[in-house]
């Protein structure tokens, strides 16, 4: 299964006011079931003050007018639908926005029916937030603290109090009732909080507090309860879990305590980082291998896998794990190295034309609170040159330019000027560019798809790797009822001489899928960044 997933803002500009929207996606549905899509999945489109670009939401029943109304939000579904597709939607139910009415409510004082939606306190302890300073804020109308671990206007839900689960559980039946297929449900490791909120580690900045609210004693009470509702509906749930290890993951995922279908780890996200983008070291191919292993060993005949290299929270992977000089080359070979995992596919918008990261001069031209947090909380003694150059690396502004539709004014996303700038490299990356060009990025993707799809040792296949101690080659076998198919990535900038693995010398292979058109399948000296994919008999 191939999920594509839109953050509406910058996808389409339907009715020409410079803002992605409903009317946008509309459109080009067409587009994403070309690609070999079974399933959207749609960022937050909910009214909010965009404090973090929808994740923080003042009306959960409604979509933001930027992006239209119910009604073209029902049009699309619809049309999803009868395109064959499903349509999941963002759960965000961590936190709201400050300025939902509950949390006006809750802020009037001690005696109203919110009063105890939100975490509270006389005394803030000592968490940090992982968007700007502490997690604590104190209310001067209510004279006291509240939660927030992401930003000020994102206050912690009390998940503790049954009222605001009863809640959760009637938004998830009013989008299913609407016909939507299930959602994707932002961190919802950290919903459960530790009784007491103890202090964290004043060691760790920012993510202090984690221990604390992350997978909290009762996590699986409450995932249990949202389950059931699930259940009647009998629709998806993909938790994303930000930390998440292997054996919590599993917890989620298999035995008693299954709540969730699949969930969205970060360990492969930080093959150039530790812990957060922001603090980043070279590339580490081996790191980025260790991390595929280890969850595609872990969940092989227990779970399945989400395998995505980019989304609206990461800077684009071209930037990050290939190369903006051999553009087409590591764009494609990166394709190849995920989609043949065992697990679902996911494709963040742009992801399949090889966008790239974008770099502005001033930080001031950043839109992301995260971004721009960053920089004025970290590093703030170096200078403005290597502040920035951090940023072209870390943002996730990066992911959140204008879709690139062709190379015509603003890219063909918006008549009008945009609300966000479009990367100046759209007049040569772009769809309209890569449709007409066969061994484009996207034509590559489209391949992907289709032979994943076809193959029933790609899709439920054994997974394991090779020579796992190369710096230069990431090679993976994928073997199911006789079948073998053997995937070859090079991340070198330089050609490399591939050897075998010894039980495949001599076998007879066939070159099905690769990046480098008119290969001579048994010359194994590769190219840079190219990618090979042979079926073995
Ligand atoms: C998730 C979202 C991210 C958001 C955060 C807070 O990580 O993917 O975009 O900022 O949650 O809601
Ligand atoms: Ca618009």
């Amino acid at each position: 299964m191939t999920f594509y997933q839109i953050w509406v803002r910058s996808f389409c500009d339907g009715n020409g006011d410079g803002i992605g929207d409903l009317y946008g996606v509309y459109k080009k549905l067409e587009y994403i079931k070309s690609l070999g899509v079974d399933a959207i999945w749609l960022c937050p489109v909910y009214p909010s003050p965009n404090a973090d670009y929808g994740y923080d939401i003042s009306d959960y029943r409604d979509i933001h007018p930027d992006f239209g109304d119910l009604d073209v939000f029902r049009k699309v579904l619809a049309k999803t639908h009868r395109l064959g597709m499903k349509l999941i939607m963002d759960l965000v139910v961590n936190h709201t926005s400050d300025e939902h009415p509950w949390f006006l409510e809750s802020r009037k004082g001690r005696d109203n029916p919110y009063s105890n939606y939100y975490i509270w306190r006389d005394k803030p302890n000592n968490w940090d937030s992982l968007f700007e300073g502490k997690a604590w804020t104190y209310d001067e109308v209510r004279g006291q603290y509240y939660l927030h671990i992401f930003s000020k206007k994102q206050p912690d839900l009390n998940m503790d109090n049954p009222e605001v689960r009863e809640e959760v559980k009637g938004i998830m039946r009013y989008w299913l009732d609407m016909g939507v297929d299930g959602f994707r449900e932002d961190v919802i490791n950290f919903i459960s909080k530790k009784e007491g909120l103890p202090d964290g580690l004043p060691f760790l900045p920012a993510i202090n507090g984690m221990f604390a609210y992350k997978d909290g004693p009762h996590i699986h009470e409450y995932l249990a309860e949202f389950r059931e509702v699930a259940k009647e509906y009998d629709c998806i749930q993909i938790g994303e879990g930000p930390m998440t290890t292997v054996k919590t993951a599993l917890m989620y995922l298999t035995g008693k305590n299954k709540s969730l279908d699949m969930m969205f780890s970060f360990d492969h996200m930080m093959a150039d980082c530790f812990y957060t983008e922001y603090i980043h070291h070279p590339f580490d191919l081996k790191k980025l291998k260790k991390a595929f292993s280890k969850w595609q060993y872990s969940l092989n005949g227990k779970a399945w896998n989400t395998l995505y290299l980019e989304n609206h929270d990461h800077p684009r992977v071209i930037s990050r794990y290939g190369s903006e000089k051999f553009h087409r080359e590591s764009g494609t070979m990166l394709a190849a190295c995920y989609i043949f995992q065992q697990g679902c596919t996911f494709i963040y918008q742009g992801q399949e034309i090889g966008m790239t990261n974008i770099r502005l001069r001033d930080i001031a031209e950043y839109k992301d609170i995260s971004s721009i947090t960053n920089f004025n909380r970290y590093h703030v003694n170096d200078t403005i040159e290597q502040r920035m150059r951090r940023i072209y690396r870390s943002s996730r502004d990066s992911s959140r330019t204008p879709m690139q539709w062709s190379g015509r004014r603003n890219a063909g996303f918006s008549r009008v000027k945009p609300w966000f700038t479009v990367n100046p490299n759209y007049r040569r990356i772009n769809v309209e560019a890569q449709e007409n060009e066969p061994d484009s990025i996207l034509n590559f993707y489209r391949k992907c798809v289709k032979l994943k799809k076809s193959s029933a040792a790609l899709t439920y296949g054994r997974y394991r790797e090779f020579f796992p101690g190369s710096r230069e080659i990431y090679m993976y076998e994928r073997v199911y009822k006789g079948h073998r198919w053997l995937i070859i990535c090079s991340f070198a900038k330089h050609n490399v001489i591939v050897q075998l693995p010894k039980e495949y010398a001599g076998a007879e292979k066939k070159l099905i899928l690769g990046n480098y058109p008119g290969t001579d399948p048994d010359d194994m000296c590769f190219g840079p960044y190219e990618a090979r994919v042979y079926a073995f008999r």
